[in-house]
């Protein structure tokens, strides 16, 4: 199948998968998700003419074709890597899961058993998208909201406080959406007020409908500018 080049024009930078926060040399905090859907994007959109680069997580998946891969552990490693690579890109997407807390003090040795359990000490991690959104210029900044309850209220209050384009919100309690399965069922709401929740698709599906909003809020912007200009 041909398919329609319409992200020609973007440098999409993608985030996908989990982190992993040390606790020793051989433990570490992490969470559920596989990377399936950041790296679903990341296929989309070099399919779709974009220059891809996907900041990923510790994820067992290959790189899609063509996708320029940056392999990251922690969170901070995650986040800088974000940050570092943020004035090439045009549109940001970030569907990592990122962690938002860390051992506080990663113990430099394995840690050893004992009759008394353990206690961990876990300092926040802080957000990214905010310092990002502040050196926004004309980028198109998009984020997931993994949720388990109140999926709309807490995904517009994303939106709002990280200062997003749009936010895809995902409902994680699923057993057909959310973390490492082939499906997903999201809602989308974007800065504008609208809200569109998909029925169950492929991830590959998902990935083309996010995709789609991204080129309908970049014609949106363009117009807005060429007004700008003529005026
Ligand atoms: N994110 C980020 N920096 C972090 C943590 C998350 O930029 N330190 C991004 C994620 O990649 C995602 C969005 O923020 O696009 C929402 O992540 P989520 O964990 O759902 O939101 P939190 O703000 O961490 O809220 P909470 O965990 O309380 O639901």
């Amino acid at each position: 199948m041909l398919s329609r080049k319409d992200l020609a024009a973007e440098r999409i930078l993608i985030t996908a998968g989990p982190t992993q926060e040390a606790i020793d040399p051989v433990r570490f905090v992490s969470n559920r998700s596989t990377g399936k859907m950041g790296f679903a994007i990341a296929r989309a959109a070099w399919r779709r003419g974009a220059a891809v680069r996907l900041v990923a997580g510790p994820s067992a998946l290959a790189t899609p074709r063509g996708v320029e891969r940056i392999d990251t552990v922690s969170a901070a490693e995650m986040l800088s890597a974000t940050s570092r690579n943020f004035p090439w890109c045009s549109s940001l997407i970030m569907a990592a899961a990122v962690a938002d807390f860390r051992p506080r003090e990663p113990a430099a040795q394995k840690l050893k058993k004992n009759s008394r359990g353990l206690a961990l000490d876990l300092a926040p991690i802080a957000d990214e998208l905010p310092r990002l959104a502040a050196r926004k210029a004309g980028r198109i900044l998009i984020g997931f909201a993994a949720e388990t309850e109140d999926l709309e209220v807490n995904a517009l209050d994303k939106l709002r406080r990280k200062r997003l384009d749009m936010i895809v919100g995902n409902d994680v309690s699923r057993s057909d959406a959310g973390f490492a399965v082939d499906t997903n069922i999201v809602t989308i709401l974007d800065a504008d007020g609208h809200i569109e929740t998909t029925p169950k698709l492929s991830k590959d599906e998902v990935a083309d409908v996010i995709l789609d909003r991204l080129v309908a809020r970049r014609a949106g912007k363009t117009r807005s500018t060429a007004l700008r200009v003529s005026r």
